[in-house]
């Protein structure tokens, strides 16, 4: 597998002085400690067994750009390295900026008055936030002894079983259609009394597709239930996207029936790792959200969102990177991430024996073999071999591919590597191996 460039990532690279590094002690009970020079080598030869990031060998995972929007991202998050966002009272810097991001988010997705919304470190948490906050209000306005259900497309993002999991709520998993969106008919036969919330999302990670968004509000208006947009992956490119002329279906709070969404600011925002959004129609809403203990020693003890302790420096990189790329950054970013990935497209599909599956609303790119001969695992096998890390799906058996701006210096390598794997398998009649465990 080729390398990535570890030092570059890191930094100082004319420091080591070309020292080859040896990895020698990774053993937590080490003793006496050891110079920082050491075990700064020992970090830069760690990274070395890692896919190639920057160079866009990875198709998920990391987004990138450039070095100088890097650094705003780092520079930004070091400023605030040590800072704690739990301590609203120490650092109201922190408090000022996570709420310049929710307003920003809130009018980015076209939020009414009156809506609000959290810093969260994911989106995971987005969604965590938002079922605990609708079981909340459940318990609250419908029943305390009801055990309530989510009612999901089977392609929504299993963040949503993860936090049922937790929250002692039941999922109700429903198929979708020939156009790979969930189908509304069954979605809406699965709402029943014990229904908290209908999930839509904009769009699902395993196909790249947009679910009837505008249907699915109109049902959940309808039959009075919590409806949930999960924008995490294309929360902050969709709009940009739209404003180059790319046609994306409409996913935000300008459809009435939406209750709340959330959206990633370290995927296509561009901003460091641990940084989403969770936004709700109305702040009324959002109250229940907060969870609050009062019978502590140490007095009363409440925090918004999951985490206790929260990295200051995710806040600090989300409110520079954003700041520092503006509309217009994220329009060029956007156009650069939708002419990748139509390069990709057309690339994939005028290779004899392969075949893009549709519809593809934005980023993501699934593909798959139409020839019995060429295996579409081997093909992932032989891209593995030439450097590439690479997305596998079980259902179709394709490969996915999650576009953004660091792929578009490579995709013609990408597609060439693919062309040459793809004849490779189908001289060799070789079978790969399967998609068992995705992370
Ligand atoms: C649609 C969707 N929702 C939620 C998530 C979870 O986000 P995170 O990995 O930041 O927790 C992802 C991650 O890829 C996603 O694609």
């Amino acid at each position: 597998m080729s390398k990535s460039d570890p030092v570059s990532d890191i930094g100082g690279a004319e420091e080591l002085g070309g020292r080859p590094s040896i990895v020698s002690a990774r053993m937590p009970w080490i003793h006496d400690g050891r110079p920082w020079e050491d075990i700064r080598a020992d970090l830069i030869a760690l990274k070395s067994e890692d896919y190639d990031w920057r160079g866009g060998r990875i198709p998920i995972y990391v987004y990138y750009d450039d070095d100088e929007l890097l650094s705003v991202s780092r520079e930004a998050y070091n400023l605030y390295f040590s800072e704690n966002a739990l301590g609203r009272n120490a650092f109201p810097s922190l408090v000022r900026m996570e709420e310049d991001l929710v307003k920003w988010s809130l009018a980015l997705f076209n939020a009414p008055a009156g809506a609000d919304g959290s810093f969260t470190s994911g989106g995971t948490e987005s969604i965590f936030l938002a079922l605990k906050t609708a079981r909340t209000q459940f318990r609250a306005t419908v029943s305390k002894s009801i055990r309530p259900a989510v009612v999901l497309p089977r392609t929504a993002h299993p963040a949503f079983d993860k936090a049922a999991y937790c929250l002692e709520i039941d999922v109700v998993r429903v198929d979708v259609g020939t156009d790979l969106r969930v189908d509304v008919d069954r979605l809406e036969a699965a709402i029943d009394d014990r229904t908290l919330m209908v999930v839509g999302s904009a769009p699902c990670y395993p196909y790249g597709v947009y679910d009837s968004i505008s249907t699915l509000g109109k049902i959940a208006r309808a039959r009075g239930v919590w409806f949930h947009v999960d924008a995490c992956l294309g929360g902050f490119l969709a709009p940009f996207a739209r404003d180059e002329g790319f046609s994306v279906p409409e996913f935000d709070f300008s459809i009435p029936g939406v209750t709340s969404l959330s959206a990633d600011l370290h995927k296509h925002g561009f901003c460091a790792r641990g940084s989403s959004v969770v936004l709700y129609r109305s702040a009324s809403i959002k109250v229940h959200q907060a969870f609050r203990f009062d019978d502590w020693p140490r007095g009363t003890y409440s925090t918004e969102t999951f985490l206790g302790s929260r990295p200051g420096g995710s806040v600090a990189s989300a409110w520079a990177v954003s700041q520092y790329l503006g509309r217009a950054g994220y329009r060029r970013l956007a156009r650069k991430t939708m002419e990748a990935k139509l390069r990709l497209v057309r690339g994939v599909e005028s290779i004899t024996g392969l075949q893009v599956l549709y519809p593809s609303d934005l980023s993501i790119v699934l593909y798959r073999s139409v020839d019995s001969c060429v295996d579409i695992n081997a093909v992932g096998d032989c891209l593995t071999e030439q450097g590439w890390f690479v997305g596998r799906s079980r259902e179709p058996m394709a490969l996915h591919f999650a576009v953004n701006a660091v792929h578009a210096p490579v995709v013609e390598r990408y597609l060439s590597d693919l062309e040459r794997s793809v004849k490779q398998v189908r001289a060799s009649g070789k079978t790969g191996r399967r998609n068992d465990l995705t992370y």
